[in-house]
């Protein structure tokens, strides 16, 4: 099967990232799959933001769970871009899935699950959506098997970089191909979704593989790098340029 392109954040380099602008330019340019992150607002609402706080993308400091919708509709997610990009809003789960195509899909990831599983469910209730396009990503263990658990139809990837030491330093490989498989597999989840370091190989693919686990990458802008994740067997590669990465991977 051919390796899924997924567009990290919509088209968030042109577009302010997790919009409706991002998401739609991304489909228009012929993505089949879209990632997000969610949080819920103060009211119960499933709102699409990277950082519980929308200082860095809104210029407004407050933490988004003591935020009202409409607060957060106030928002403008615009303010880092061009001029062009004045007075997007930041949208809900509900409008970022109704701008879905029929063939389209979407890693939804969690930063936490409890209150925010009712309000899952209402959400996916009131749609035409197929689980199999509703996909869930959490880094958090404990988030990734609950969602898995209380939505079982849908597929769960946990979300690692499997490395030890920081962010500036990589270390090495925390787990070896077969302590991911196994961990992955006590986890009870579909797979992983796991940053594309020089230290992933084939190795992974195949031990992955082998116990029927999905092995997905994020987050990769380079053409050579997503050539070599596509020799090592991944089945999908998120990243930030959607339609370049396709389009060298002879995708569309
Ligand atoms: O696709 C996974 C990736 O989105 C995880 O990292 O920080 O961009 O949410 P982050
Ligand atoms: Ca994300």
């Amino acid at each position: 099967m051919a390796v899924r392109i997924v567009a990290h954040r919509g088209e968030s380099l042109i577009a302010p990232e997790n919009t409706l602008e991002s998401f739609t330019l991304a489909w228009a340019r012929g993505a089949v799959c879209i990632e997000g992150d969610f949080h819920l607002s103060k009211d119960g609402e499933i709102i699409c933001m990277h950082d519980d706080n929308p200082l860095r993308t809104c210029g407004v400091d407050r933490p988004v769970s003591a935020m009202t919708l409409a607060e957060i509709k106030a928002l403008d997610a615009g303010v880092r871009k061009d001029e062009v990009w004045k007075y997007t809003r930041v949208p809900t789960l509900r409008e970022v899935l109704e701008t879905m195509p029929e063939y389209g899909e979407i890693y939804i990831e969690l930063k936490s699950v409890g209150p925010i599983v009712d309000a899952l469910k209402a959400v996916f209730a009131s749609g035409p959506w197929r689980p199999e396009q509703l996909t869930f990503i959490a880094f958090d263990e404990a988030t990734i098997c609950e969602v898995k658990k209380l939505f079982p139809a849908h597929k769960a990837y946990w979300l690692t970089c499997n490395w030890t030491g920081d962010w500036q330093n990589h270390g090495e490989a925390e787990l070896s191909p077969k302590e991911l498989a196994a961990k992955l597999q006590e986890l009870g989840v579909d797979g992983v979704d796991i940053c594309a370091t020089d230290f992933l190989t084939r190795e992974y693919g195949d031990a992955l593989h082998a116990a029927n686990l999905g092995f997905h990458v994020w987050t990769v802008d380079d053409p050579a790098q997503a050539k070599r994740m596509v020799e090592i067997g991944v089945d999908s590669i998120t990243t930030n340029r959607a339609k370049v990465i396709a389009t060298e991977l002879q995708l569309i």
